[in-house]
């Protein structure tokens, strides 16, 4: 069974969103995707509740109920990992993770413009990601469409952060105004998550 995760930080502390669309995202549009992914692990008879293991099973299965399945699990997956990659509090990029940023992008500031300008040039609906290549020990900024994650572009890929790039991430707030909205989220990344990561591999 997948099931919903609880935010970990505060939506009325949070600054630049409101907890109404907190609410919506959350109690809306995630758990949609999680009700439709259960109800479709059911109806396929999968066992397992290994969501990375849902997600490549699926993937390129061109069967609708599996394209289903995909685009589901995937969301719940990439919506649980957005919430963990934000935070209400001012988190500063560890010592360790900013060197690597800095020998990579040139500085911090190269790092936040690229990272924006990925998030606001991505056509229609998707995520923005920093993820290491763990093959060539680097750090990279990638964009996926819909429901696509870093994990079945290449199994080299780590997922450090992430920014929910969906019309839907945006709309109540910010109305079409993309940047407005990836200028809030890029001032709230949860570097300690992602640090955390990063020392786990
Ligand atoms: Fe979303």
């Amino acid at each position: 069974m997948l099931k919903l995760p609880e935010l970990k930080f505060s939506t009325q502390k949070f600054k630049g969103l409101s907890q109404k669309a907190f609410q919506v995202h959350h109690e809306g549009h995630h758990a949609t995707y999680v009700n439709k992914g259960n109800e479709l692990l059911e109806k396929l008879n999968i066992k397992t509740d290994n969501e990375l293991e849902i997600i490549k099973l699926a993937y390129g299965n061109l069967t609708p109920d599996y394209i289903n399945l995909f685009n589901n699990v995937a969301q719940h997956w990439n919506h649980s990992f957005f919430w963990e990659s934000i935070s209400d509090e001012k988190k500063d990029i560890d010592p360790k993770l900013a060197k690597m940023i800095e020998s990579q992008f040139g500085s911090s500031e190269n790092f936040f413009k690229e990272f924006e300008q990925k998030g606001a040039s991505l056509f229609g609906s998707g995520w923005v990601w920093l993820v290491l290549d763990k093959k060539e020990n680097k750090l990279k900024i990638l964009q996926t469409q819909n429901a696509i994650n870093p994990f079945v572009v290449s199994p080299d890929f780590e997922p450090l952060l992430v920014v929910d790039v969906w019309e839907h991430a945006y709309y109540l707030d910010h109305m079409n105004k993309r940047v407005d909205y990836l200028k809030v989220i890029i001032n709230a990344l949860n570097w300690e998550n992602a640090t955390k990561i990063l020392i786990s591999l």
